[in-house]
């Protein structure tokens, strides 16, 4: 079987890597890749020469010879895709799609068959020391929700895939979700919020972090590679306390935080202040959805 994926960027790369690294291709598979740059596939070739990859800049191709193809290139660059391989899909064709605030209906005009929309996000990124199960190297969350054509081992090749390396949430259940009926809750955020959790997630963890580096290093002669490095590993840690042990914030905060001592003063200010941020941040993001989404009706829907 070939599997087809199109764009090499960001995400792409991350889980045609991912593919390689973990050796996931089966006998009898094979992963053409296509990229509109063949330049970023110089390293690529050089690490993966087996016969079971091959890379083009042609779309067409990837059409013409996969049955399941992933496409991962920005939001807006989707439609001129779909409108160059539309003629090479047939009913068996199942498009694997990453494209945030993209949603079935906006497809469905141009493809109306097999869809899967996959959140990945960068956290899963495979490193050369992870370990062989993959329970234990599971990295980060993957948004998964398929549309009701999508047939059971269809679903499980996409979800197993993903489960090889971060853990998968499924947004809707598959059996019961209808897209025709659009008998979802408008108000229900799940798949927008689940998406600024764990994809939008790597960039303000690391906002964070570099906020707090600087600020850090302006109070101190510590050099701020030595602060990045202690914040880190205080990042790792904690979390472990939650993960490995099951820790909650509250047991953690009561656990460092004495009463009248110092990191009570800033539990209480990050208590007092931090509400405001994470509203505005979820309420910024929110709204940037909603244009988003009439951007893609504007484009999509037209009669
Ligand atoms: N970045 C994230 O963390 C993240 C997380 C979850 C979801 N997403 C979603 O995933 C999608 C991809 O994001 P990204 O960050 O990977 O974007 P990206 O780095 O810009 O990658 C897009 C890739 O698509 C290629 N491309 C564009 N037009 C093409 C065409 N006509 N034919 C073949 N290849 C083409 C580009 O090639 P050239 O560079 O050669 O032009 C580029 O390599 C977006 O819709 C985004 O919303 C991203």
């Amino acid at each position: 079987m070939k599997i087809g994926v199109i764009g090499y960027g960001n995400m792409g790369s991350m889980i045609v890597n991912n593919i390689l690294k973990l050796n996931l291709l089966l006998d009898d598979e094979e992963l053409i890749v296509s990229n509109r740059h063949l330049n970023k596939f110089e390293s690529l070739i050089e690490e993966y020469p087996e016969e079971n990859l091959s890379i083009t800049s042609d779309n067409k191709e990837v059409a013409t010879q996969c049955q399941k193809i992933l496409i991962s290139v920005k939001t807006p660059q989707f439609k001129e895709i779909i409108e160059e391989i539309k003629p090479f899909l047939n009913e068996s064709t199942h498009i694997i799609y990453t494209c945030s605030g993209l949603n079935f209906n906006h497809i469905k005009q141009y493809f109306d068959g097999k869809l899967s929309l996959v959140i990945p996000t960068l956290a899963s990124t495979v490193t050369s020391n992870n370990s062989i199960s993959s329970l234990a190297r599971r990295k980060g969350v993957t948004l998964v929700k398929h549309n009701s054509k999508v047939e059971l081992q269809e679903r499980l090749f996409v979800e197993d895939l993903f489960n090889e390396f971060s853990y998968v949430r499924r947004i809707d259940n598959p059996i019961y979700f209808n897209e025709e009926e659009n008998n979802l809750d408008p108000s229900d955020n799940e798949l927008e919020i689940s998406t600024i959790i764990s994809s939008c997630g790597p960039a303000f963890i690391a906002m964070m972090i570099k906020k707090f580096t600087q600020t850090c290093s302006e109070s101190s002669n510590i050099s701020q590679d030595e602060i990045e490095d202690m914040i880190l590993k205080t990042v790792i840690g904690t979390a472990m306390l939650k993960d490995d042990q099951g820790l909650s914030n509250e047991d953690i905060i009561n656990k460092v935080a004495t009463k009248g001592g110092i990191t009570q003063e800033g539990v209480d200010l990050l208590d007092k202040k931090f509400n405001k941020i994470s509203k505005a941040l979820i309420k910024t993001l929110l709204s940037r959805y909603d244009e988003v989404n009439d951007e893609m009706n504007k484009t999509y829907l037209k009669k």
